[in-house]
């Protein structure tokens, strides 16, 4: 693996944080290259659980450098009390971890707005996860967004906070919240930076070095595909490239030097907040799915929405990412139904298609059009070889792999570290 990229096929939450930490143990470098603390990256060591929203999930891994990337938003409170938790549970974080110099800092204004322009948008929200991120996006394309080195150059640091405060506090009210202070901002900001200044390094550079010296590199993507702001489904998005082509602009490796593209999928498919779900099951199904698969947000601890996989999504995904393998995840949490419906098209207004609408009234308009599969009773953990899986998970991930027209490698069977199938390359 000299430069391997993990992305989420789906609409995230696919598992990511295991695969992730599965890879890593051959990894010398770990990149997180967009989204900011939406992220909830799981990842159990024996008994714990560990949720990283900031962090690289190599951190677990002792010899794995972590590297926060130059696309990645970064809410320098967030980030402190992180680095405090993984402490506090003996994770050592020092010279393993690096903070892009580039990466825009979230000020509280950020996530203020966040949370005021989501009450404001009422029935019509995105869902988001009010941590700001959106807010952080749009000052960085208006280009008044403030980056981490900016953070260490005094006058003009405070003098540009004052002046976004200002402006932003005019939105704030109208939105009906309280002005912020400016001088806090400053006092806590300043506070966190020098806390935060022993990780801060040009990671566009040091990243080429470590290509160059031929390490192993492993570039971790956050949220998933279908919440990509140019490819997923708009608006009900995040505010970065969340699919692949999120990782040149976001951590300065060119997409040319990535040897292996690995999409993560889960057995079927969740969504958090709102916004199209072609296959959600709102009835006993989806509840099934929910409890058996603890699909509660690991950020927010939100209900996901569940349903059935939905191959015109993933193979959508797919098409614009170029993902060379797949990886899929808990497909212990489907043992016990009798029948498993895999979405192999859709109809629109009497017309079936397998491309993924572009606009969200015509994605609310699809109805999935499904293959049933026998589905399998055993329980799926502990099992270490595809060849010992039941007959009918193995044909299910079989299907998916025709489907998707990509090998699956990865088959994931559990939540502990070790409960996986790797598939051997035919
Ligand atoms: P934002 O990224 O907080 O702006 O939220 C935008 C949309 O992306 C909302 O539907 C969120 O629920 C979703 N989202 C953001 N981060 C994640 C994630 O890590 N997993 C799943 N959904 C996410």
């Amino acid at each position: 693996m000299p430069v391997t990229c993990v992305i989420g096929a789906q609409w995230g939450d696919e598992g990511k944080g295991k695969i992730i930490d599965l890879l890593s143990r051959e990894a010398d470098v770990v990149v997180r290259f967009q989204g900011g603390g939406n992220a909830g990256h799981t990842v159990r060591v024996g008994s714990e659980e560990f949720v990283l929203h900031l962090v690289p999930s190599g951190i677990l891994h002792p010899g794995c450098v972590n590297v926060i990337g130059n696309g990645v938003v970064v809410d320098p409170a967030v980030l402190v009390a992180e680095i405090e938790g993984l402490r506090k549970r003996s994770v050592r974080v020092g010279e393993n971890l690096k903070l892009s110099d580039r990466a825009h800092v979230t000020f509280p204004y950020h996530v203020r707005l966040d949370q005021l322009s989501e009450r404001a948008r009422g029935g019509a929200k995105i869902g988001t996860t009010g941590r700001g991120i959106g807010p952080t996006y749009a000052d960085k394309a208006l280009r008044t967004g403030i980056r981490v080195g900016d953070l260490y150059h005094g006058d003009s640091f405070a003098s540009r906070l004052r002046a976004n405060v200002a402006e932003k506090n005019v939105l704030i009210t109208h939105l009906g919240g309280e002005p912020l202070e400016p001088e806090a901002i400053l006092r806590d900001t300043g506070g966190h930076a020098e806390r935060l200044k022993p990780y801060v390094t040009d990671t566009v550079r040091y990243l080429d070095e470590a290509i160059r010296a031929g390490k192993r590199i492993l570039l971790e993507g956050a949220q998933g595909s279908l919440l990509d702001i140019d490819f997923g489904t708009y608006p009900f998005v995040t505010s970065s490239n969340s699919n692949a082509c999120g990782v040149a602009s976001g951590s300065g490796v060119a997409f040319r030097r990535i040897d292996e593209l690995i999409g993560v999928v889960k057995a079927y498919s969740t969504r958090v907040g709102s916004g199209p779900l072609p296959t959600e099951e709102t009835g006993a199904i989806g509840d099934r799915i929910r409890e058996k698969g603890r699909e509660y947000g690991a950020t927010t601890g939100r209900p996901r929405r569940c349903g059935w996989f939905d191959a015109v999504a993933v193979r959508h995904s797919i098409s614009v990412g170029g993902m060379t393998t797949l990886a899929i995840t808990l497909l212990d949490v489907l043992s016990g139904f009798d029948e498993i419906q895999v979405c192999v098209a859709y109809e629109i207004d009497g017309e079936s298609t397998t491309w993924l609408p572009t606009s969200v009234p015509l994605l609310e308009r699809c109805r999935p059009v499904y293959r049933t599969l026998r589905g399998w009773h055993e329980n799926l953990r502990g099992i270490k070889r595809f060849e010992d899986l039941p007959a009918s998970a193995a044909a299910y991930v079989l299907l998916l792999e025709e489907l998707l027209e990509t090998p699956i490698r990865i088959v994931s069977v559990g939540p502990e570290r070790d409960e996986v199938i790797i598939r051997s390359r035919k």
